[in-house]
């Protein structure tokens, strides 16, 4: 079995999803999660786009240890100082530097030639070197880069010093197989690959971002970037859930293991969509509200005979409790806190009081007390932070 580290990017990809802004207190919050949930990285933010997005990227560097905490920074020296300044008092900071490689991007976007996208990225691999010893360096729209050109820029950048290589698949358009031939060319062909941990980074474009993450690994990456629920830029990234839980549910046939606590998926999937204010589809894999849900009476007589039936997984193993309390006026602080743990907020002794007055004066009116007002109450209580 070999490890397979979990480069979490919600709080960056993620926030890239179109209407999503997370202020800094909700980026913290989401980051202490990320670390219960056991994740390598957490990429807090790019700091270059905004002075409260630098902020939070700050914040998340001084409060969030056991962690490594990356910020993006395009190849330039701007950017690249500016990651700095907010990383610079995390306990493990990495800076995240890119440039694309594809021709498209060079022509139209970038206007530059080849050679001089080789000398920035190694500019930028160096200059970042000079703060901190994590370096991790993407070629952006790599799947559609000339594979020649994209391996002479990533034997660069390990040159250079970068200890991770990172090739997005950045508008979702590579197929598995293609993929997974492509990742393993690229090791082959760069002689330096021993030094750095080469990573992927898949869109779902064509809803093939896990897929491809996995024909990846099986090819010889060691490091995925993906996003909690799969939130991010358009169609979004490979949604960390699905990809954990593919590879522990199927270690017969991918004998790789990550250090995510399963347990800890749920809670964080509804902590992010509580806070990014982007529900999850009810059949979303692994976290929709469906996913675990048997409809047919057919499933449900297979079910109720053997879980195994119609179940590959235990909802138990992602954080989903099989039964629920029904929480009314006679239910307690007890069963309150721990649905609200559940619905991934962690209260202090002086909070949960306030939360439990609140509580009972809502289930007077009400018979039940749903997930839904819980969630509602606990955004009042947030926004007044
Ligand atoms: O999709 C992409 O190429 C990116 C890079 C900045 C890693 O998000
Ligand atoms: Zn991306």
């Amino acid at each position: 079995m070999e490890r397979v580290r979990i480069f979490d990017t919600t709080l960056r990809d993620g926030e890239q999803s179109p209407g999503v802004s997370l202020n800094a207190m909700e980026k913290l919050q989401i980051a202490r999660q990320l670390q219960k949930l056991g994740v390598d990285v957490i990429e807090a933010g790019f700091p270059i786009t905004s002075p409260g997005d630098k902020e939070a990227v700050s914040l998340i560097a001084r409060e969030v240890k056991g962690v490594v905490v990356a910020a993006l920074a395009r190849a330039s020296a701007l950017d690249i100082e500016t990651a700095w300044e907010a990383i610079k008092e995390a306990e493990s900071p990495r800076i995240h530097t890119f440039i694309a490689t594809s021709d498209i991007h060079l022509k139209y976007k970038l206007k530059m030639d080849r050679e001089t996208v080789i000398e920035r990225a190694v500019a930028a691999v160096k200059l970042a070197k000079k703060f901190t010893a994590d370096v991790e360096f993407s070629a952006e729209d790599a799947s559609r880069s000339d594979l020649d050109f994209l391996c002479r820029v990533v034997e660069a950048a390990v040159k250079a010093g970068a200890t991770t290589i990172n090739i997005p698949d950045t508008v979702g358009y590579a197929e598995p197989e293609e993929f997974g031939e492509f990742i393993r060319k690229i090791l082959e062909k760069v002689p330096v690959m021993d030094r750095a941990v080469l990573s992927v980074h898949c869109h779902d474009d064509l809803g093939l971002a896990v897929a491809n993450s996995l024909a990846a690994i099986k090819n010889g990456a060691r490091q995925v970037e993906c996003t909690i629920n799969g939130i991010g830029e358009r169609a979004g990234n490979c949604s960390l859930e699905e990809i954990v839980m593919a590879l522990y549910t199927r270690k017969d046939v991918l004998p790789f293991y990550t250090g995510i606590k399963t347990e800890e998926i749920y809670r964080t999937s509804k902590l992010v969509s509580n806070l990014t204010g982007m529900p999850v589809q009810p059949n979303k894999a692994i976290v929709g509200k469906n996913a675990f849900s048997h409809e047919s009476g057919i499933h449900q007589d297979g079910v109720l005979k053997e879980r195994t039936t119609y179940e590959i997984m235990n909802p138990r193993l992602v954080g989903i409790p099989e039964s629920r309390l029904v929480l009314g006026k006679h239910s307690g602080r007890h069963a309150l806190k721990e649905r609200l743990l559940e619905l991934g907020y962690e209260l202090t002794e002086e909070q949960l009081n306030e939360a439990f007055v609140k509580f009972k004066a809502l289930a007077d009116k009400k018979k039940e007390v749903t997930d839904q007002d819980l969630e509602a109450m606990m955004e009042e209580e947030i926004r007044k932070v």
